[in-house]
């Protein structure tokens, strides 16, 4: 059954542990993150991004949530917009039904340009004031998401920031946390601590000067009441990588976030992980296996079938080391 993000996050705070917050596109991904969750006794936190809704169509977003929840009736379900660029695009999503949104205040309109403070909590506040009145949960960024090596967002379309980033910006300031949550009342925060969206987040296995598991702490002993939400959380799982290319995949060579740093944060108020880039490459990786090695094969199903189940596979082994075993 659908459930308020917010309710769910209290109890994750409660009780000590995160929740993978999974980007989903499709029918098989929704079916994929949804048999993780019945598996283990899972809560569920299904996202839709920008180009989700334009992929799939907001009407397919909509009902393939929806479905979730007549499917899985006894599941715990909070369907979230990820990345809302503007108050009107929260307040289309909450107006199609989404429990909970993003309001990505931290970058201009454009999804490219980093925004001042000033700007970023009045967009915020003006979505908390209508979310709030239905019922709505509200997540907000502030700090811009992008790696510590490079000082660059990572993506090369999608949300992030354009350009070369200065290094204050790409960790976010405790005081200043403590200031937005004042001035905005949301529910969530996004914080940036090194992560970055999309497979290629650091050049190498990352240690403390690439990725700030440290500032979590600072900024949740300054926020104590206040979600933390780790953006950019794939680990970009070495083996999945490795099968990519061994079945004419041409990733480059790149390291995610270790599994060991999220559990970390989880230990200092990150309540929410998102993931999509895992979840990407397994599905890639079973489509490339499946028909390397069934190449007569043309029916959509057969193929798509592996790639579900790695994706099952994956979410499965989240939702364990985040320690969402039972408590859906
Ligand atoms: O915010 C980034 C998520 O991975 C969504 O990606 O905009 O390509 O759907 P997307
Ligand atoms: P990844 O690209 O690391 O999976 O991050 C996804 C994300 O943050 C969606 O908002
Ligand atoms: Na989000
Ligand atoms: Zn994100």
């Amino acid at each position: 059954a659908l459930v308020s993000m917010r309710e769910l996050l209290d109890h994750a705070a409660e009780h000590g542990y995160g929740i993978p917050a999974f980007n989903v596109n499709n029918l098989e991904q929704v079916q994929a993150v949804m048999s993780a969750a019945d598996e283990v006794g899972a809560p569920v936190i299904l996202q839709a991004s920008a180009g989700a809704r334009k992929y799939a169509g907001e009407s397919f977003i909509k009902h393939l949530i929806q479905a979730a929840t007549e499917a899985w009736p006894h599941i715990p379900l909070v369907m979230h917009q990820d990345h809302g660029t503007s108050p009107k695009v929260c307040e289309g999503a909450i107006r199609l039904g989404f429990g909970s949104v993003m309001m990505d205040g931290s970058l201009l309109e454009d999804g490219k340009t980093p925004s001042s403070f000033d700007y970023n909590v009045r967009v915020t506040r003006e979505v908390v004031e209508m979310a709030h009145r239905v019922g709505v949960t509200v997540e907000g960024e502030l700090g811009c998401l992008g790696s510590l090596e490079t000082g660059l967002a990572g993506e090369e379309d999608g949300i992030g920031a354009e350009g070369k980033l200065d290094h204050s910006a790409l960790l976010t300031d405790p005081e200043e946390a403590a200031r937005f949550v004042e001035a905005t009342q949301l529910d969530a925060l996004a914080i940036a601590i090194g992560t970055s969206h999309g497979a290629y987040k650091f050049t190498r296995p990352p240690t403390g000067d690439v990725l700030a598991i440290s500032r979590v702490k600072e900024i949740h002993a300054r926020i104590p009441n206040t979600h933390l939400v780790m953006h950019g959380s794939s680990s970009v799982p070495q083996d999945l990588l490795t099968l990519i290319n061994s079945y004419g995949g041409q990733m480059k060579q790149t390291w995610g976030v270790p599994v060991a740093e999220i559990q970390e944060a989880i230990k200092h108020g990150v309540r929410k992980i998102n993931i999509d880039t895992d979840i990407r490459m397994a599905m890639t990786g079973a489509v490339r296996k499946f028909l390397a090695e069934n190449p007569e094969k043309f029916d959509m199903r057969e193929w798509m079938k592996p790639a579900r189940e790695a994706a099952r596979a994956i979410c499965k082994q989240r939702y364990l080391e985040f320690g969402c075993e039972g408590q859906g």
